[in-house]
């Protein structure tokens, strides 16, 4: 009976499941047969019920529609529309017919692979054509020049295995959007003959593209092609017929390029001399555009087309004049406008120059007010020895006024007013008609040693006065916008930090003097600490604001150049938040490094947990312990969720980056630092990551970092905080030694627990029963990557357990990090005026680092 009853069972079941198969199979015979009709002539054995007997299509085990291919077999007429129920379909091949009508939506064909559609005569684009193609290689579809004007669908982005795209002449129209970055296979992009406008989306910056087409747009594209000095892989490169401007960048790391065509643009500057020495350099063409400079000399292999109409000193190679080329280096500051270009042809700047006066042969001024100019003034002006007047006034112009201006015994007029100067006024002598008025952040804190300026002292009171209130009204408005924003989702902050950025930028570079100042002389009597790094300093500004300043030493660093340390640590400078170190600024001095942080009173967790009676500490409270706990959790989820794109992982989180402020509050320090897989170039340190104890096993194994390790440390952490114990202790006996074994070995028998416990807490049983939810948040956190819980998560489960105590925040902590960054900034002035620092070199290391 019961086998009887088993076999009728599974009979139904596969009848069932046969005919639910059946179904599908049908489906899509009934697209196919569909295809069949539509087309024509089809071929000759397009007929039947088994759609994969027919040439040109392939199925599966399940006879499933996976490939149809029909390339160049004269067809006419139309593709059915509703052609994505074939789920399984990975290669559509079509391409070179007479196809007419529009393009069937290939939506939700998560199998596609490779799509060919081009040189067709399709009428239309469909509306959600591209989306959900996760497994895309290839899209081709040029050549399909009466598509109605369609424009390419942010939805590309899901196609991140995407590696050629195509759609030349084919009415591409709107801008090319901005998701290179999720397309991070890209090699080939085509997307000539159409009608796409706007500028190069930033995201294709260090994209794999090798072969780029933009060429001959109706309209045209613009802006700068900057971008293409960070894309390495690039070999061939057409441009031409656009609207491109600015200065051909340095190309020098595509040694790969052969073909570069920028003809009939709008590109200025001089045509730097990395792109005549390309090593793969094969066939070039400049003309028609507005070049400045010495005409461009290629080796003799290069197929080089440059035409008569630039704008280049000279008919053949050769140094331009020397008043010329201080010119062209001024026009350079200004990112070399087109306007300059087409005022400045040639190579006698006394002939006929626009914005330029000479007596004889000597440029006497330089008249480029209200011009719509942006950069800076390039210090290269210090070569107009006859120079009598400048006047670069009322343009947007941002940076110093060069030191470099003081050398110019001649000068009598300059006229700097209304821009957005920034830095100090060189000492320029008393005759000199100076009009400074309208920048508002041009500092004259300087001007008071001078006796030589006729700058007055209440003019000055007024000029700081302005200063501070226009600080004050900074930072009400970002902490209204903060407060306004604090209840919202996360992101919001980068609002907020672009309030902060007002204050960034020159005061981030702080004189080694200064630091040596407030720091004793690195005294030994004021070091903080050290660590895998180097020593901790603390430092007091002149206002009585404490600071500690990392001093590192070469060894501890890679081969860091200024400028990519200065990258760094802007970006650190913008990872702002309450439980998080804020990094004020930096300094490097020959082999030497420095990061100069916010101080934190109180000192590390790691001292007030283990070292507690040698330092004289009273022991932490469980409840202290709790909110220590949730601070730190909430620092971590920020770097993991605002942060996730720059894989902010701390990977270093231990007692001793968990520092102490005011009030036992705790804040995560070193984030940002360690930093070891091979591609993240951007990292300050080449030192092995993570401390011993620390780090997740999978992590120690493989070196694949996750947010997850920061969980497991964060677990550790919380094992600590519990028994009072460090991670290794190599005191005690050898099944204690490793606390994390040793500490799950009591979570099995809930009764032991009171055993694992700090003895200086000895808790109450509602304690007892807090401090065994953070004991299972531990055990969690130690186990598999997959089970381990995310820092959202932990954030809520602990926020609960303090919720009694936790002391709310006064509003005013939010602009904690603008004030700081104000008291270092005065300092930073007014320390360097009591050193006596010359302004010349301080003015100098504002711009270009500290040494
Ligand atoms: N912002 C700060 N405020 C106050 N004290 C600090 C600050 N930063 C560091 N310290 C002190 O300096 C010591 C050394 O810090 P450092 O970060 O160099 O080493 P570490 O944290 O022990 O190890 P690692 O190099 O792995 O980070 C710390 O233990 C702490 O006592
Ligand atoms: C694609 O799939 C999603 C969800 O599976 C569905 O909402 C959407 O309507 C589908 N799109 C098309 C065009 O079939
Ligand atoms: C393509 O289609 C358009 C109409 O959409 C028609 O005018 C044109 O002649 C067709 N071109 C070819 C080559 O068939
Ligand atoms: C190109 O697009 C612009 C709008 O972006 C439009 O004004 C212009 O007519 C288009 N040109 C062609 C040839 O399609
Ligand atoms: C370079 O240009 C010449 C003609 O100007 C052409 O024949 C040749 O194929 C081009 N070479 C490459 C590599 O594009
Ligand atoms: C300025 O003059 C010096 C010396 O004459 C020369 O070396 C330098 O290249 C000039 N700079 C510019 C930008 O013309
Ligand atoms: C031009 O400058 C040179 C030196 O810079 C000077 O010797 C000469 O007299 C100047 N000529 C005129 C006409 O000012
Ligand atoms: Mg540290």
């Amino acid at each position: 009976m019961e086998k009887w009853r088993t076999f009728f069972l599974l009979s139904f079941l596969s009848f069932a499941i046969y005919g639910l198969l059946s179904l599908v199979v049908a489906d899509d015979a009934a697209i196919m047969n569909k295809l069949a009709v539509s087309l024509s002539p089809a071929p000759s054995d397009w007929s039947g019920t088994d759609p994969c007997n027919w040439t040109g299509v392939s199925c599966d085990a399940n006879e499933r529609i996976t490939a149809i291919g029909l390339a160049s077999k004269s067809l006419t007429g139309a593709l059915p529309s509703d052609l994505n129920q074939l789920t399984q379909l990975r290669i559509l091949d079509v391409n070179n017919n007479h196809i007419t009508g529009p393009l069937p939506s290939l939506a939700n064909l998560t199998n596609l692979q490779q799509v060919y559609l081009d040189s067709n005569n399709f009428s239309s684009v469909p509306g959600s054509f591209l989306t959900g193609l996760i497994s895309l290689q290839t899209l081709s579809l040029s050549e399909n020049s009466h598509l109605e004007p369609w424009s390419i669908p942010l939805d590309l982005a899901q196609s991140s295995s995407l590696v050629t795209l195509y759609a030349s002449n084919a009415n591409v129209m709107g801008t090319i959007p901005d998701i290179f970055g999720s397309l991070p296979n890209l090699q080939s992009l085509r997307l000539s003959y159409s009608n796409l406008t706007g500028i190069l989306p930033p995201s294709l910056k260090g994209s794999y593209i090798k072969n780029l087409w933009l060429n001959s747009q109706a309209y045209g594209l613009s802006g700068t092609i900057d971008v293409l000095g960070t894309i390495a892989q690039l070999s061939q490169v057409w441009l031409h017929a656009n609207k491109f401007s600015g200065p051909i960048p340095d190309l020098s790391k595509s040694t790969s390029l052969f073909d570069l065509q920028l003809r009939d643009n709008q590109y200025t500057g001089i045509v730097p001399e990395t792109l005549m020495s390309l090593p793969s350099l094969q066939n070039v063409t400049l003309q028609n555009n507005k070049l400045q400079g010495p005409y461009p000399q290629f080796k003799s292999s290069v197929n080089v087309a440059i035409g008569t109409n630039n704008n280049f000193c000279n008919q053949e190679p050769g140094p331009c004049d020397p008043q010329v080329t201080a010119l062209l280096s001024l026009a350079g500051g200004f990112g070399y406008p087109i306007s300059l270009s087409d005022a400045w042809d040639g190579n006698d700047a006394c002939q006929g120059w626009s914005f330029v006066t000479c007596q004889g042969t000597n440029v006497t001024g330089i008249n480029l007010g209200m011009q719509q100019l942006s950069g800076t003034i390039s210090s290269a002006i210090a070569n107009f020895t006859s120079l009598k007047n400048l006047y670069p006034n009322d343009n947007n112009l941002t940076g110093p006024i060069p030191i470099e201006l003081t050398g110019l015994t001649q000068l009598q007029t300059l006229d700097v007013s209304n821009n957005n100067l920034t830095g100090i006024i060189p000492d320029f002598p008393a005759s000199l008609n100076l009009k400074t008025s309208g920048n508002p952040l041009l500092g004259n804190v300087f001007a008071t040693s001078g006796s030589s300026t006729s700058v007055s002292p209440g003019l000055i009171a007024g000029a700081v006065t302005a200063v501070v209130v226009f600080l004050g009204i900074a930072s009400i408005i970002s902490y209204k916008c903060y407060s306004k924003k604090r209840h919202q989702k996360f992101g919001q902050v980068h609002e907020n930090g672009k309030e902060i950025q007002l204050f960034e930028g020159e005061n981030a570079v702080i004189p080694i003097e200064v630091l040596q100042r407030v720091t004793d002389n690195f005294s030994g009597e004021n070091i903080l600490g050290r660590g895998g790094f180097g020593v901790v300093y603390k430092g007091k500004l002149h206002d009585g604001t404490q600071i500690a300043v990392k001093r590192m030493e070469s060894a501890s660093m890679g081969t860091k150049g200024l400028r990519e340390f200065h990258a760094e640590v802007s970006m650190l400078r913008r990872v702002k938040h309450r439980h998080l170190v804020a990094v004020l600024g930096f300094c490097i001095n020959g082999n030497e490094r420095f990061l100069i942080y916010e101080f934190m009173s109180q000192g590390t967790l790691g001292q007030h947990l283990f070292k507690w009676n040698e330092n004289k500490y009273p022991p932490l409270t469980w409840k202290e312990r709790v909110i220590i706990a949730l601070d730190v959790a909430r620092g971590l989820e920020y770097l993991h969720i605002f942060f996730a794109q720059q894989s902010f992982i701390h990977r270093d989180l231990k007692p001793s980056n968990i520092l102490l402020g005011d009030g036992m509050r705790a804040k995560v320090a070193d984030f940002g630092l360690v930093k070891n897989t091979p591609d993240e170039k951007c990292s300050l340190y080449t030192r092995v990551a993570g401390t011993f104890g620390y780090l997740a096993p999978e992590y120690a194994a493989t070196e694949r970092v996750t947010t997850k390790v920061d969980v497991y440390a964060f677990g550790v952490v919380l094992m600590e905080l519990i028994t009072g114990r460090k991670v290794v202790d190599t005191t005690v006996s050898e099944e204690e030694f490793h606390l994390v074994t040793w500490f799950r070995g009591f979570l099995t028998n809930k009764d032991n627990i009171r055993e694992a416990i700090d003895p200086t807490l000895d808790p109450d049983d509602e304690t007892l029963g807090n401090i065994c939810k953070v004991a299972e948040l531990a055990d969690h956190c130690t186990r598999e990557p997959s089970q381990r819980p995310d820092m959202v998560h932990l954030v809520n489960a602990l926020s609960p357990l303090v919720e009694h105590w936790e002391p709310t925040f006064h509003e005013d902590e939010e602009i904690l990090a603008i004030n700081l960054q104000r008291s270092l900034s005065s300092s930073f002035v007014a320390m360097a005026r009591e050193i006596g620092i010359a302004k010349e070199s301080l003015e100098f290391r504002v711009e270009h680092g500290c040494n």
